[in-house]
């Protein structure tokens, strides 16, 4: 897979080069560039921002950078690629999403800061807006970050051990319960019976209800769905 991000902060995207999408980059799975947007500009201040038409708070991200950005990011790859702007108005992220994006050979995120970018850009260029929620970050990099490692750990080869990831929750539809590692009793906790016992059978009951437990306190909205996928 290859994935560029063009980006005003080059340095917020340092992490990619760690743990998991570091080890995917250095087996070769995952080939990644990191685009300081302001290598387009033209005028001396390397201006990327001017204020919005109509008036209001803020500045808005301005075309010119942005379309000579991914006129040469894009090059001969334009229509194989998914061209994503992370944005608090995108459609909601979510592991069918990041399925999706796995199967992708090349992706390009594309950073916004400040109140947005320029409708035309979007309007020209963007296959997709995603949103991580219902709250606002001041750019695109972070969700960035969090994008590309829920999909790098699904990219055959990364994770290591197929069964982590298919047990995961989200994978299941329900959320994970917990675990416990030794000390078998540690600060006046014991690590529950039955995790000891060796009793495979039992082990798997244990942790079905306590996930599904955990799922109907925390997430009742994961259950209503699973459920409405079944009828
Ligand atoms: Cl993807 N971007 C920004 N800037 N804010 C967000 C977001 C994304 N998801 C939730 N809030």
């Amino acid at each position: 897979m290859r994935i560029d991000v063009v980006t005003i902060f080059p340095d917020y995207l340092a992490p990619l080069r760690l743990a998991l999408v570091g080890k995917a980059i250095e087996r070769g799975l995952v080939r990644a560039t990191v685009h300081d947007l302001r290598t387009w500009t033209e005028d001396v201040h390397r201006s990327v921002d001017d204020a919005p038409y109509g008036g209001g708070a803020g500045m808005v991200m301005r075309p010119e950078p942005w379309w000579a950005a991914l006129t040469d990011v894009l090059g001969e790859a334009r229509g194989s690629a998914r061209v994503i702007f992370p944005t608090p108005s995108g459609r909601r992220f979510d592991h069918a999403y990041a399925v999706e994006l796995a199967q992708t050979q090349h992706l390009v995120f594309c950073c916004g800061r400040y109140e947005g970018i320029d409708q035309r850009v979007l309007d020209h260029w963007a296959t997709d807006e995603i949103s991580l929620g219902d709250y606002v970050l001041s750019g695109g990099e972070v969700a960035v970050l969090a994008i590309v490692e829920a999909v790098a750990r699904l990219l055959p080869g990364t994770v290591g051990n197929a069964e982590s990831i298919t047990d995961d929750s989200f994978a299941t539809g329900r959320l994970e319960g917990p675990v416990y590692t030794r000390p078998g009793s540690f600060a006046g906790a014991e690590v529950p019976a039955v995790l000891r016992g060796g009793d495979h059978l039992a082990i798997a009951a244990w942790r079905r209800e306590q996930s599904l437990r955990r799922t109907r306190v925390r997430r009742p909205d994961l259950l209503d769905l699973k459920s409405a996928a079944e009828n």
